[in-house]
Protein backbone atom coordinates (compact mmCIF):
# COMPACT_ATOMS: atom_id res chain seq x y z
CA UNK A 1 0.00 0.00 0.00
CA UNK A 2 1.21 3.53 -0.63
CA UNK A 3 1.38 4.67 2.32
CA UNK A 4 2.87 7.95 1.68
CA UNK A 5 -0.71 9.27 0.83
CA UNK A 6 -2.45 7.66 3.96
CA UNK A 7 -2.81 10.22 6.76
CA UNK A 8 -0.42 9.92 9.96
CA UNK A 9 -1.04 6.95 11.70
CA UNK A 10 0.17 6.06 15.14
CA UNK A 11 0.43 2.32 16.40
CA UNK A 12 0.26 2.46 20.40
CA UNK A 13 1.79 -0.55 21.47
CA UNK A 14 0.68 -2.22 25.03
CA UNK A 15 3.13 -3.93 26.65
CA UNK A 16 2.44 -2.89 30.48
CA UNK A 17 0.83 -5.97 31.44
CA UNK A 18 2.75 -8.32 34.31
CA UNK A 19 2.17 -11.37 32.28
CA UNK A 20 0.56 -12.94 35.47
CA UNK A 21 -1.35 -16.12 33.45
CA UNK A 22 1.88 -16.92 31.13
CA UNK A 23 3.40 -17.09 34.99
CA UNK A 24 7.25 -16.70 34.22
CA UNK A 25 7.91 -14.64 36.96
CA UNK A 26 8.03 -11.40 34.38
CA UNK A 27 6.46 -8.65 32.30
CA UNK A 28 5.25 -10.85 29.09
CA UNK A 29 7.05 -8.71 26.86
CA UNK A 30 10.36 -9.99 28.15
CA UNK A 31 9.55 -13.30 27.96
CA UNK A 32 11.72 -15.15 25.07
CA UNK A 33 10.36 -16.57 21.97
CA UNK A 34 12.61 -17.81 19.40
CA UNK A 35 15.15 -16.70 21.72
CA UNK A 36 13.92 -12.72 21.75
CA UNK A 37 11.67 -11.13 23.44
CA UNK A 38 8.15 -11.31 23.21
CA UNK A 39 8.14 -7.54 22.36
CA UNK A 40 11.08 -7.11 19.74
CA UNK A 41 8.78 -9.74 17.05
CA UNK A 42 5.81 -6.91 18.02
CA UNK A 43 7.90 -4.11 17.61
CA UNK A 44 9.40 -5.94 14.08
CA UNK A 45 6.29 -6.98 13.04
CA UNK A 46 4.54 -3.49 13.11
CA UNK A 47 7.66 -2.27 11.31
CA UNK A 48 7.97 -3.83 8.85
CA UNK A 49 3.98 -3.76 7.68
CA UNK A 50 4.82 0.26 6.96
CA UNK A 51 1.93 1.37 8.32
CA UNK A 52 2.99 3.29 11.11
CA UNK A 53 4.29 7.23 11.32
CA UNK A 54 5.06 6.74 14.67
CA UNK A 55 5.11 3.91 17.48
CA UNK A 56 4.05 4.29 20.70
CA UNK A 57 5.08 1.62 23.50
CA UNK A 58 3.83 1.67 26.76
CA UNK A 59 5.64 -0.08 29.08
CA UNK A 60 6.11 -1.20 32.64
CA UNK A 61 6.64 1.34 34.83
CA UNK A 62 10.37 1.81 35.54
CA UNK A 63 11.37 -1.30 33.76
CA UNK A 64 14.93 -0.68 32.49
CA UNK A 65 15.12 -3.67 30.61
CA UNK A 66 12.33 -3.35 28.44
CA UNK A 67 13.02 0.40 27.61
CA UNK A 68 16.51 -0.38 26.86
CA UNK A 69 15.60 -2.50 24.71
CA UNK A 70 13.51 -0.32 22.71
CA UNK A 71 15.79 2.57 22.78
CA UNK A 72 18.80 -0.02 20.99
CA UNK A 73 15.69 -0.88 18.86
CA UNK A 74 15.13 2.88 18.11
CA UNK A 75 19.31 3.08 16.82
CA UNK A 76 18.13 -0.08 14.11
CA UNK A 77 14.96 2.26 12.48
CA UNK A 78 15.97 3.91 9.23
CA UNK A 79 15.21 7.36 7.99
CA UNK A 80 11.99 7.50 7.38
CA UNK A 81 11.23 4.51 9.49
CA UNK A 82 8.37 5.15 12.04
CA UNK A 83 9.01 7.72 15.33
CA UNK A 84 10.01 5.57 18.21
CA UNK A 85 8.08 6.74 21.67
CA UNK A 86 7.75 5.02 25.08
CA UNK A 87 5.77 5.92 28.08
CA UNK A 88 4.85 4.38 31.53
CA UNK A 89 1.92 2.36 30.93
CA UNK A 90 -0.98 1.94 33.55
CA UNK A 91 -2.68 -0.08 36.51
CA UNK A 92 -4.99 -1.50 33.80
CA UNK A 93 -4.93 -1.99 29.67
CA UNK A 94 -6.99 1.04 29.19
CA UNK A 95 -5.01 3.20 31.36
CA UNK A 96 -2.08 2.14 29.38
CA UNK A 97 -3.43 3.07 26.32
CA UNK A 98 -4.90 6.58 27.40
CA UNK A 99 -0.91 6.95 28.69
CA UNK A 100 0.18 6.35 25.40
CA UNK A 101 -2.44 8.76 23.70
CA UNK A 102 -1.73 11.46 25.69
CA UNK A 103 2.38 11.30 23.81
CA UNK A 104 1.14 10.97 20.20
CA UNK A 105 2.17 13.18 18.14
CA UNK A 106 0.50 16.44 16.75
CA UNK A 107 -1.33 16.16 13.55
CA UNK A 108 -1.96 11.97 14.12
CA UNK A 109 -5.38 11.36 12.86
CA UNK A 110 -5.57 7.49 13.34
CA UNK A 111 -4.14 5.20 15.73
CA UNK A 112 -4.24 1.44 16.10
CA UNK A 113 -4.26 -0.18 19.32
CA UNK A 114 -2.09 -3.64 19.44
CA UNK A 115 -1.44 -6.42 22.19
CA UNK A 116 2.68 -6.88 22.84
CA UNK A 117 1.26 -10.01 23.53
CA UNK A 118 -0.11 -10.85 19.82
CA UNK A 119 3.90 -10.90 18.63
CA UNK A 120 3.28 -12.82 15.49
CA UNK A 121 0.58 -10.80 14.09
CA UNK A 122 1.22 -10.57 10.17
CA UNK A 123 2.02 -7.47 8.19
CA UNK A 124 -1.46 -8.14 6.22
CA UNK A 125 -3.70 -7.80 8.98
CA UNK A 126 -2.26 -4.32 9.71
CA UNK A 127 -2.30 -3.43 6.42
CA UNK A 128 -6.36 -4.37 6.13
CA UNK A 129 -7.22 -1.96 8.98
CA UNK A 130 -5.44 0.58 7.73
CA UNK A 131 -7.51 0.48 4.65
CA UNK A 132 -10.55 -0.22 5.58
CA UNK A 133 -9.71 3.28 8.04
CA UNK A 134 -8.96 4.78 4.78
CA UNK A 135 -11.67 4.20 3.05
CA UNK A 136 -13.69 5.58 5.96
CA UNK A 137 -14.45 3.14 9.04
CA UNK A 138 -13.64 5.36 12.69
CA UNK A 139 -13.46 2.08 14.04
CA UNK A 140 -11.98 -1.64 12.58
CA UNK A 141 -11.47 -4.71 14.27
CA UNK A 142 -9.81 -7.84 13.12
CA UNK A 143 -11.67 -11.07 13.69
CA UNK A 144 -11.54 -15.02 13.07
CA UNK A 145 -13.92 -17.72 13.06
CA UNK A 146 -15.23 -18.99 16.55
CA UNK A 147 -14.30 -22.83 16.11
CA UNK A 148 -16.01 -23.48 19.63
CA UNK A 149 -19.90 -24.05 20.13
CA UNK A 150 -20.42 -20.74 22.56
CA UNK A 151 -23.28 -21.55 25.53
CA UNK A 152 -23.74 -19.10 28.20
CA UNK A 153 -23.64 -19.88 31.82
CA UNK A 154 -24.49 -18.48 35.18
CA UNK A 155 -20.90 -18.27 36.58
CA UNK A 156 -19.79 -19.31 39.57
CA UNK A 157 -15.94 -18.03 38.97
CA UNK A 158 -16.18 -15.47 35.76
CA UNK A 159 -13.15 -17.13 34.37
CA UNK A 160 -14.77 -20.58 32.96
CA UNK A 161 -12.56 -23.23 35.65
CA UNK A 162 -15.72 -23.75 38.16
CA UNK A 163 -14.97 -26.56 39.75
CA UNK A 164 -18.90 -27.43 40.27
CA UNK A 165 -20.70 -27.35 37.45
CA UNK A 166 -22.29 -24.38 36.05
CA UNK A 167 -26.14 -23.89 35.07
CA UNK A 168 -25.87 -23.59 31.05
CA UNK A 169 -28.66 -20.69 30.58
CA UNK A 170 -28.61 -20.64 26.50
CA UNK A 171 -26.32 -21.30 23.67
CA UNK A 172 -25.22 -18.45 21.03
CA UNK A 173 -25.66 -19.09 17.17
CA UNK A 174 -21.89 -19.25 15.84
CA UNK A 175 -22.46 -17.33 12.83
CA UNK A 176 -23.00 -14.65 14.38
CA UNK A 177 -20.06 -14.58 16.75
CA UNK A 178 -16.37 -13.46 15.85
CA UNK A 179 -13.19 -14.42 18.11
CA UNK A 180 -11.55 -10.19 18.14
CA UNK A 181 -8.20 -9.56 17.80
CA UNK A 182 -5.65 -6.41 17.55
CA UNK A 183 -4.51 -3.65 15.99
CA UNK A 184 -7.97 -2.31 16.46
CA UNK A 185 -7.92 1.50 14.41
CA UNK A 186 -9.64 3.85 15.02
CA UNK A 187 -10.31 7.58 13.76
CA UNK A 188 -7.86 9.43 16.78
CA UNK A 189 -10.24 11.72 17.96
CA UNK A 190 -13.22 9.07 18.03
CA UNK A 191 -10.67 6.43 20.33
CA UNK A 192 -9.80 9.80 22.59
CA UNK A 193 -13.90 10.45 23.35
CA UNK A 194 -14.41 6.56 23.87
CA UNK A 195 -11.86 6.46 26.33
CA UNK A 196 -12.96 9.95 27.78
CA UNK A 197 -16.12 8.21 28.54
CA UNK A 198 -14.53 5.64 30.43
CA UNK A 199 -12.27 7.32 32.80
CA UNK A 200 -14.60 7.73 35.16
CA UNK A 201 -15.17 3.64 35.19
CA UNK A 202 -14.67 1.85 39.09
CA UNK A 203 -12.05 -0.89 39.31
CA UNK A 204 -14.85 -3.66 37.97
CA UNK A 205 -16.29 -1.77 35.51
CA UNK A 206 -12.56 -0.90 34.39
CA UNK A 207 -11.52 -4.73 34.45
CA UNK A 208 -14.59 -5.40 32.47
CA UNK A 209 -12.82 -3.13 29.51
CA UNK A 210 -11.36 -5.90 27.42
CA UNK A 211 -10.56 -4.05 24.16
CA UNK A 212 -11.10 -0.89 22.95
CA UNK A 213 -13.70 -0.97 20.10
CA UNK A 214 -16.37 -1.76 23.03
CA UNK A 215 -15.83 1.78 24.15
CA UNK A 216 -16.55 3.00 21.00
CA UNK A 217 -19.60 1.03 20.57
CA UNK A 218 -20.83 2.64 24.09
CA UNK A 219 -20.19 6.17 21.97
CA UNK A 220 -22.99 4.23 19.07
CA UNK A 221 -20.06 4.49 16.21
CA UNK A 222 -20.07 1.78 14.07
CA UNK A 223 -17.11 -0.94 14.29
CA UNK A 224 -16.21 -2.54 11.33
CA UNK A 225 -15.03 -6.26 11.09
CA UNK A 226 -12.48 -7.47 8.85
CA UNK A 227 -10.14 -10.49 8.65
CA UNK A 228 -7.79 -11.42 11.56
CA UNK A 229 -5.48 -14.28 11.02
CA UNK A 230 -5.05 -17.55 13.33
CA UNK A 231 -1.41 -16.82 14.27
CA UNK A 232 -2.22 -13.59 15.57
CA UNK A 233 -2.91 -15.08 18.68
CA UNK A 234 -2.94 -13.43 21.93
CA UNK A 235 0.05 -15.47 24.13
CA UNK A 236 -1.83 -15.75 27.39
CA UNK A 237 -1.19 -19.28 28.37
CA UNK A 238 2.17 -21.42 28.59
CA UNK A 239 -0.09 -23.23 25.76
CA UNK A 240 0.01 -20.61 23.54
CA UNK A 241 3.42 -19.87 24.27
CA UNK A 242 4.58 -23.43 23.01
CA UNK A 243 1.82 -22.45 20.13
CA UNK A 244 3.71 -19.51 19.38
CA UNK A 245 7.32 -21.44 19.40
CA UNK A 246 5.69 -23.99 17.03
CA UNK A 247 4.81 -21.32 14.24
CA UNK A 248 8.19 -19.70 14.80
CA UNK A 249 9.73 -23.17 14.00
CA UNK A 250 7.30 -24.36 11.29
CA UNK A 251 8.87 -25.49 8.12
CA UNK A 252 7.16 -23.14 6.40
CA UNK A 253 7.80 -20.17 8.82
CA UNK A 254 4.91 -17.77 10.84
CA UNK A 255 4.61 -15.59 7.99
CA UNK A 256 3.02 -18.54 5.64
CA UNK A 257 0.38 -19.77 8.19
CA UNK A 258 -2.03 -16.85 7.77
CA UNK A 259 -5.78 -17.99 7.96
N1 LIG B 1 -1.39 -4.37 29.17
C1 LIG B 1 -0.88 -3.09 29.42
N2 LIG B 1 -1.11 -2.50 30.64
C2 LIG B 1 -1.77 -3.15 31.61
C3 LIG B 1 -2.29 -4.45 31.37
C4 LIG B 1 -2.08 -5.04 30.13
O1 LIG B 1 -0.25 -2.50 28.55
N3 LIG B 1 -1.93 -2.56 32.80
C5 LIG B 1 -1.12 -5.00 27.88
C6 LIG B 1 -0.31 -6.29 28.01
O2 LIG B 1 1.08 -5.98 28.11
C7 LIG B 1 -0.67 -7.07 26.77
C8 LIG B 1 -2.08 -6.56 26.43
O3 LIG B 1 -2.33 -5.40 27.25
O4 LIG B 1 0.19 -6.83 25.68
C9 LIG B 1 -3.13 -7.62 26.69
O5 LIG B 1 -3.14 -7.94 28.07
P1 LIG B 1 -2.93 -9.41 28.67
O6 LIG B 1 -2.80 -10.40 27.58
O7 LIG B 1 -3.96 -9.60 29.72
O8 LIG B 1 -1.47 -9.29 29.32
P2 LIG B 1 -1.09 -9.21 30.85
O9 LIG B 1 -2.00 -8.27 31.54
O10 LIG B 1 0.37 -8.92 30.90
O11 LIG B 1 -1.34 -10.72 31.31
P3 LIG B 1 -2.13 -11.22 32.63
O12 LIG B 1 -3.55 -10.64 32.49
O13 LIG B 1 -2.08 -12.70 32.52
O14 LIG B 1 -1.40 -10.66 33.80
MG1 LIG C 1 -4.12 -8.72 31.69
Amino acid sequence: MDTATTPATAVILVAAGSGQRLGYGMPKARVPLGGEPILMHALRGIVASGVASQVCVALPEGDGVLRALCDDFRTELVDGGPLLTLVDGGASRADSVRAAMAVLEPGTQAVLVHDAARALTPESVFQRVVEALAAGAKAVIPVIPVVDTVKTVQPTTGDGAAIAPELVTGTAHRETLRAVQTPQGFDLATLRRAHEGAAGFDASEAAAVTDDAMLVERLGVPVHAVRGASQSLKITTPLDLIIAEGLLEGPLGVRWVEG
